[in-house]
């Protein structure tokens, strides 16, 4: 089911008009948000996110924390009357609005507000149980001075262009590099590896999505006493890893066992990978009870 600024609609009649900004120009952003135990997960991070997002392309948020909560609850019951589904997947996206042609902001009085809540899927089991191949493109991740890859923007072609390289190469996910020919991030996911029993990541100043998966995990290693850090990271430290994982909110964390033609660690998915997913489940499920 669709929410499009208020007006709630199954996917065929959702619509926006041609002259908003965001279907123009690409001038929007978004969040990705799951449920468990039917609530959503950490619905305060993303819609700080959300907010830090729009400050960066000088976008006005037009609703209170809690109207966008009421707006996803509306959503959300909604689709449960027509669909039976336990969790859900919501997208929330806040677009420039209509408006004249031309880049002034000016020329649009009302950004525009859609919530998309669907049945939550989730990877293949086999995914988790055997781990993923990932393909290190050639396609560069955004220059944080070009366009910044912390704004999670509706400006996906970069993203989707690396994807479009790893999907050729049957890889499950693409590892994108930066300007500077270090890790940054999948097309849709953080990565992380482990060597020597230390986690590590790339910073956010190699440029990257601040996720809220890799920000939790942080928090959840910490709680299961095992080292986290971000380090500046290359191909090397990667096909040298024990072992290496994405994580995103549609995905948690899911274990890579080869990049391309070479095996990480055993080609298994590794002890501190399942450790970290165990109790990020837990702390999952804990933090959306009751
Ligand atoms: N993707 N990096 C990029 C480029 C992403 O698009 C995402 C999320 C992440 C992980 O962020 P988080 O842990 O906050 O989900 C990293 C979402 C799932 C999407 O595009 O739908």
């Amino acid at each position: 089911m669709v929410n499009v600024n208020g007006r709630i609609t199954d996917e065929r009649e959702a619509v926006v008009p041609v002259f908003d900004h965001g279907f123009l120009y690409g001038e929007g952003v978004y969040e990705t948000l799951r449920t468990y135990n039917g609530r959503p997960f950490l619905l305060d991070r993303h819609l700080r996110r959300l907010r830090t997002s729009a400050g960066m392309i000088a976008l006005r948020v037009p609703l209170t924390d809690d109207e966008f909560d009421a707006r996803i609850a509306t959503t959300a019951e909604a689709a449960a009357g027509r669909f039976g589904a336990a969790d859900w997947y919501i997208r929330i996206l806040l677009t420039r609005g209509v408006g004249d042609l031309g880049y002034d902001p000016a020329a649009c009085p009302a950004p525009s507000v859609v919530v998309i809540v669907r049945p939550f899927e989730p990877p293949p089991p086999e995914a988790y149980d055997e781990g993923v191949t990932v393909a290190l493109v050639s396609v560069m991740r955004n220059h944080p001075g070009a366009l910044n890859p912390l704004i999670k923007s509706n400006n996906l072609l970069n993203n989707v262009l690396a994807m479009q390289e790893a999907v050729t190469r049957g890889a499950f996910e693409g590892v994108m590099r930066n300007h500077r020919g270090e890790l940054a991030e999948c097309t849709t996911a953080n990565i992380f590896i482990v060597r020597k029993q230390v986690v590590m990541t790339p910073p956010l100043d190699a440029g990257l999505l601040a996720g809220i998966t890799r920000e939790f995990l942080f928090e959840v290693a910490a709680e299961e006493g095992i080292a986290a850090r971000d380090a500046i990271l290359t191909d090397t430290d990667l096909f040298e890893a024990d072992e290496a994982f994405l994580t995103s909110t549609t995905r948690e964390l899911v274990p890579i066992v080869r990049v391309d033609d070479e095996v990480i660690g055993d080609g298994k998915p590794g002890p501190v990978t399942r450790a970290l997913l165990a109790a990020f489940r837990a702390r999952a499920r804990a933090l959306t009870e009751d």
